[in-house]
Order: structure tokens, then C-alpha cells, then sequence
């Protein structure tokens, strides 16, 4: 493909830290770029904790360790997600109930919520899609009123705010992913966010393999030993190093791709318009990191065939995800009304979005768009973006502002 989905981005002192990393002679875990890293978002989120992990599913993993979750527990969860924020649990013998998503959105359906609730509810996972936030004050309302944790998979919300807070400090714990798809990333990596100080201590004896280690590095305990459950959740301090010349740019990254984003947006409305496509809608209380631009399609075979003619294009469109409650593992755990969920994984079209796509690259994409037809059997359907009841949808794409 001349155009690929995805190209990770070098940020500039990525090769430079690495070496620094080597010269300092600590390359495993713990060492002064994940220092550094751990800082920095501690400081950029303000969250009271956060310890960098070999990814985002592993810092999910964590995170059922420290919920405790165990045989039977229920775990409300959304099916239009990555396979790793059901399974984390289902691993502690977690049972998923799956939610809808608003067809707005793409967010977890808030409104459904209260019904799923049984008295073996112990969490909701929110997963706040391409980074915009889910509706979190009704969520944590809820979540509350039930005494049900809430932990927030905000592998694509890095910097996106709800109301002015940042995404990953709402709920007790949250998760980032740091793989090279991510807006900032070290190829595999990720973080786990702890807002709950009540449970940083035992964090980081499950991340050193059930060890005091840390204490220990810390002078609090004279040797380290076992003392719980655990695993090796450790990033590398290599992976650190080259992580944190990304964070460090965190703003021009962002920059970058909202540039390549509000570009789609503005390109895109009229023809979105005239063929029933549906565009990413960003409430106005959100903030959102560019992450992802998507179009949702009239239907599967319009979706497929702008794939394919985007191919003969040399550029690579791709689809989302498969809903887990259709998948052979999800349907032992029942059967889950999600339709909003079919409809969008069947829609669903991501366009290439990646730090250095080139303004000329980006044109080529939007007029191989442009030239592309629905057709009239296909707007005979509803695009999904369009209004419901409830929602105060709005068809046109909305830039968020950066800070
Ligand atoms: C919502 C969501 N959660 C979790 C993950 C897993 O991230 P990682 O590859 O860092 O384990 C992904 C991966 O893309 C994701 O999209």
C-alpha cells in the first residue's frame, strides 16, 4: 500500500534516550526513563499513581487482580471493544455482561446500565472509543449508587478530557496502551493509572511477580520476598526510554493529528452528506486526542466496496471490531442485546491516521473518497450518526479544541 492505516512515528530523541538507557546500564524495569515516564503522566493526568506495563492488557489483567474478581463475579463490559478489556477478567473467572454502545458516540450506553446490574455486579470497564469520553457522571452515578468500581480501558484517550478532566482519572483504575497504533507510543507497552490511593501498595507488589521489590528498592523493607499474587508486568527501561521522547512531544503529537483529523472532517462533510455517511461526533463537554477518524457506511456492502476501491487507490482502509457477544467465546456467556454494536461493526470504516501523513498524502485519500457513491439503495438507510431521541446528535463533525 502507498498509504498504509498506520505508520509508527519517531517523535525525534527516541534513538538518542536508548542510548542513554544503555550508557546508565539499567535496561529492565524501574530505571530512569520509566522514572521519567511514570512522572510525567502523574503529573500531565494528575493521577496519584501511575506504573508503566508491558501493555494495556496486562494493566487490565492488574486491574482485575486488584479488584479481586473471582469465580461468577459480574463484569459489565461493552461488546464493541478490543478482545483484552473482557478478557483481563474473564481470566480471574469474571462472567461478562455485555452492553450496546450509543449510536452516537460509539460509547458504552449509559442508559442500559442500571438494568444489568445484578447483586453480582463487582465492575463496569468503560472504554471511551477514538478517545472521546463516555458519559462518565452518569456512569460513576450509577457506579456509586451500586458500590460497583468503575475502571476505565482508555487505550485510545490519552489527553482527552471529559468536562475538563482527564480521561483515566474518574475511575479507581484505568489503563493505557502505548502499542504502536496509539497516538504515543513504544511499539508494546502500556500503563496502569491508580486514582484509588488505597491501592498503589499492593499494585506494585502484583506487577514485581508477588514481590515487595519496589519497597525494597525504596529502603522500606530490608529484603524482598513473597508476598502475594503476581505476575511480570514490567516495561523495560529501553521501551521506557523511547516512550518518553514521545510523551515529551506530547503536544506537537497532538497537534499533528488534529491538523490531519479537522482536514478529514472538513473535506468530507458535503460528501458524508450526500451518501448517507455517517462522521465521528465529539460532544461538546469532550476533548478529544485525534486518535481515530472513522466514517460509518449506509451499510456492510457499501463499507466493503469503498474498501476495495480505496485499495485500488494503494490505500489501506480498515474496519473495527468483531462485537464480542457474537464471537464464539462471548456466546458461551449468553445471549446480549447489543444492535447499535452489529450496526457499527458492520458499518465502520477507519481512514489512515498517522503523525506524519503528508497534507498532499491526505488529499489523495479524500479524493479517492470523493469519487465514491453509496448509491441509492444504500441511502435508503439510516446512517447511524444521524439523530435520535435523547441524544442531541448532530450529523456534522465537530472540531474539539487542544490544550
Ligand atoms: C480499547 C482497547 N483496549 C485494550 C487494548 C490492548 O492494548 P495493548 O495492545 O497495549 O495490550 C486495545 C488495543 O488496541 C484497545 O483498542
Amino acid at each position: 500500500m502507498q498509504i498504509p492505516f498506520n505508520k509508527p512515528a519517531i517523535a525525534g530523541n527516541e534513538y538518542a534516550y536508548i542510548a542513554d538507557a544503555i550508557r546508565r546500564g539499567h535496561i529492565s524495569g524501574d530505571g530512569y526513563y520509566t522514572r521519567q515516564c511514570q512522572s510525567a503522566l502523574e503529573e500531565a493526568l494528575g493521577v496519584p499513581r501511575s506504573l508503566l506495563t508491558t501493555s494495556c492488557t496486562h494493566a487490565l489483567e492488574m486491574s482485575a487482580l486488584l479488584l479481586d474478581i473471582r469465580e461468577g463475579d459480574e463484569v459489565i463490559v461493552p461488546s464493541y471493544t478490543f478482545v483484552s478489556t473482557v478478557n483481563a477478567f474473564v481470566l480471574r473467572g469474571g462472567k461478562p455482561v455485555f452492553i450496546d454502545i450509543r449510536p452516537d458516540t460509539l460509547n458504552m450506553d449509559e442508559r442500559l446500565l442500571e438494568g444489568l446490574i445484578t447483586s453480582r455486579t463487582r465492575a463496569i470497564v468503560v472504554v471511551h472509543y477514538a478517545g472521546v469520553g463516555c458519559e462518565m457522571d452518569a456512569i460513576l452515578r450509577i457506579a456509586g449508587r451500586h458500590g460497583i468500581a468503575v475502571v476505565e480501558d482508555n487505550a485510545h484517550g490519552l489527553f482527552g478530557r471529559y468536562k475538563g478532566k482527564m480521561l483515566g482519572t474518574f475511575g479507581c483504575l484505568a489503563t493505557q496502551s502505548f502499542h504502536e497504533t496509539k497516538n504515543i507510543h513504544c511499539g508494546e507497552g502500556g500503563a496502569l493509572l491508580i486514582n484509588d490511593p488505597a491501592m498503589i501498595e499492593r499494585a506494585e507488589i502484583l506487577r514485581e511477580k508477588g514481590t515487595n521489590r519496589s519497597a525494597f528498592f525504596r529502603g522500606q523493607v530490608d529484603k524482598y520476598t513473597w508476598v502475594d499474587v503476581g505476575s511480570s508486568y514490567v516495561m523495560s527501561d529501553c521501551l521506557a526510554a523511547f516512550l518518553y521522547a514521545q510523551l515529551e512531544r506530547r503536544a506537537e503529537i497532538t497537534a499533528a493529528r488534529a491538523r490531519i483529523w479537522n482536514g478529514y472532517a472538513g473535506s468530507l462533510v458535503d460528501w458524508a452528506q450526500a451518501n448517507g455517511v455517517g462522521l465521528p461526533y465529539v460532544p461538546v463537554h469532550c476533548q478529544q486526542p485525534f486518535h481515530m477518524f472513522y466514517l460509518l457506511m449506509p451499510s456492510l456492502e457499501s463499507r466493503q466496496r469503498l474498501i476495495a476501491h480505496l485499495k485500488t487507490r494503494g490505500i489501506l482502509s480498515v474496519f473495527h471490531y468483531v462485537p464480542l457477544d457474537r464471537s464464539p467465546m462471548g456466546k458461551t456467556y449468553g445471549v446480549f442485546d447489543c444492535p447499535h454494536t452489529q450496526q457499527v461493526a458492520d458499518t465502520l470504516l477507519r481512514l489512515p491516521l498517522y503523525n506524519d501523513l503528508a497534507a498532499g498524502q491526505q488529499a489523495e485519500i479524500v479524493e479517492a473518497i470523493q469519487e465514491f457513491s453509496t448509491g441509492s439503495q444504500d441511502l435508503a438507510r439510516l446512517a447511524i450518526a444521524v439523530a435520535e431521541p435523547g441524544y442531541g446528535v448532530r450529523t456534522e463533525p465537530r472540531a474539539a479544541v487542544i490544550r
